[in-house]
């Protein structure tokens, strides 16, 4: 047993269904104990430290503040190197940066090497779970969970299927695809902290054939995930439209091959209508809101209050390497001004719901962590509230809790991250 003392805040419920008050918890000069990696107790120093047993070590943080491993709803392990990466939009980035890219991980080599520096930058910037693509390459998917069980991590990913409208070097077909995607399940689903997402890549770069084998492996596993992308870009749609004529809309192609419902995830939802938001909602399914990507390729503005108006889950994705950045402190930047632009608040406590308990929830993955609630995962995060001068400046300022989470999650990215721990251990400390 272990304890760290600090100022602790997490989650304990939407503040859109709960009011903003109930729906966290903080103590000030808080106390978190760590046993077998969950968490054991949480609550006032004062009261919590002459009731440990002799001999535990207490580890304190100053100006600092615990908080909840973050969760990413949507990112590609396989785009970090080319994240940034100038002047196009969705289709056209796709074949010019991002196709090459991922055909490097035919190499396993490339792939754990990627796998390593990828896992390594999530938990420099307080990531703790992710809901990851790999590449059509089964090898991308070995390497990413054997990197991700060393730590482990709380990982979801899966190989990518994609069997049509993609360089032959990137290409699956429906019968190998189902086949490699079944013995990856079998390998790594439900082993130790790691889940597995079938993970076709878009409707368009998928036969019906290999869409209705992607339903078959849902109902043949059960707690499997289902991670792909939805409605993100004009020209996407309308693709989607010419190669599925026979669909309503762009939801109900993956309606058609029963691809909705708990644990799938699908990534943007900017344009959709409201028969599809409202099919998103009684199917339980999870949409992931990615901010910084959503800017960077000029797709559009994510409506965050039709959305949960719908009763959808929505998680927090960086979308990296079509987002711009690990840190989900910045996706909260630039979520909060995603919604400015359409007349929506992003209340402090709400983006610290989003990237923390809510992810948790739109991954079905509340009972496990998203806060720290005795007999969760100990995976948390330590801030720090002078990470930077310019920080440590506005903080001073700050009379509220609410003023200084607003402003950390402004100005705040990797450098607020002091130390990130997962299952109770350490696995990321900051230098200095
Ligand atoms: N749609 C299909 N593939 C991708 C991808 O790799 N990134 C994003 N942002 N959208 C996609
Ligand atoms: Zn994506």
């Amino acid at each position: 047993m272990h304890a760290h003392r600090a100022a602790l805040l997490h989650c304990l419920a939407d503040p859109r269904e709960v009011g903003i008050e109930q729906s966290y918890q903080y103590f000030e000069d808080g106390l978190l104990l760590v046993e077998d990696g969950k968490v054991a107790q949480i609550g006032d120093a004062a009261s919590l430290l002459p009731t440990l047993p002799a001999g535990v070590e207490v580890v304190e943080y100053h100006d600092a503040l615990i908080v909840p491993g973050f969760v990413d709803t949507h990112i590609h392990y396989p785009q970090v190197d080319v994240i940034a990466s100038y002047g196009t939009q969705l289709l056209e980035w796709l074949e010019t940066y991002t196709f090459p890219a991922e055909g490097r991980f035919v190499d396993p080599e490339h792939a754990r090497a990627q796998a390593r520096f990828f896992l390594e930058e999530l938990l420099r910037n307080g990531t703790t779970t992710a809901l990851v693509f790999a590449t059509v390459h089964p090898q991308s998917v070995d390497a990413f969970f054997e990197e991700a069980s060393r730590l482990d991590l709380r990982m979801i990913a899966g190989k990518v299927l994609m069997d049509r409208n993609a360089p032959d070097y990137l290409r699956d077909d429906a019968a190998s695809g189902y086949d490699e995607s079944k013995t990856l399940i079998e390998r790594w689903h439900g082993k130790g902290r790691l889940h597995y997402a079938v993970t076709p890549r878009f409707a368009p770069t998928s036969t019906p054939e290999q869409l209705e084998l992607a339903g078959r492996l849902l109902r043949e596993y059960p707690g499997l995930y289902l991670h792909t992308h939805l409605s993100e870009n004009r020209a996407e749609i309308d693709w989607v439209k010419e190669l599925f004529p026979e669909r309503k809309h762009y939801l109900d192609v993956y309606d058609h091959y029963r691809l909705l419902g708990a644990r799938s995830v699908f990534a943007h939802g900017i344009h959709l209508c409201d028969d599809e938001c409202r099919r998103l909602g009684e199917s339980g399914s999870a949409v992931a809101f990615c901010p910084t990507s959503n800017l960077f390729l000029g797709s559009g503005l994510f409506d965050l209050a039709r959305l949960e108006g719908h009763g959808v889950r929505v998680g927090l994705g960086t979308d990296v390497g079509g987002g711009t950045s690990f840190s989900q402190l910045q996706s909260l930047n630039e979520a909060y001004k995603v919604l400015q632009l359409q007349g929506q608040q992003l209340d402090p406590f709400k983006a610290l719901y989003l990237a923390t308990l809510g992810g948790a929830r739109a991954l079905y993955l509340d009972e496990q962590i998203g806060n720290l609630q005795p007999g969760k995962d100990a995976d948390f995060v330590v801030l720090d509230y002078r990470a930077t001068p310019l920080l440590a400046r506005r903080l001073k300022q700050a009379r509220s809790l609410e003023e200084k989470l607003f402003a950390l999650t402004i100005l705040g990215d990797d450098r607020a991250v002091k130390e990130t721990f997962a299952a109770g251990r350490s696995v990321h400390r900051r230098e200095s």
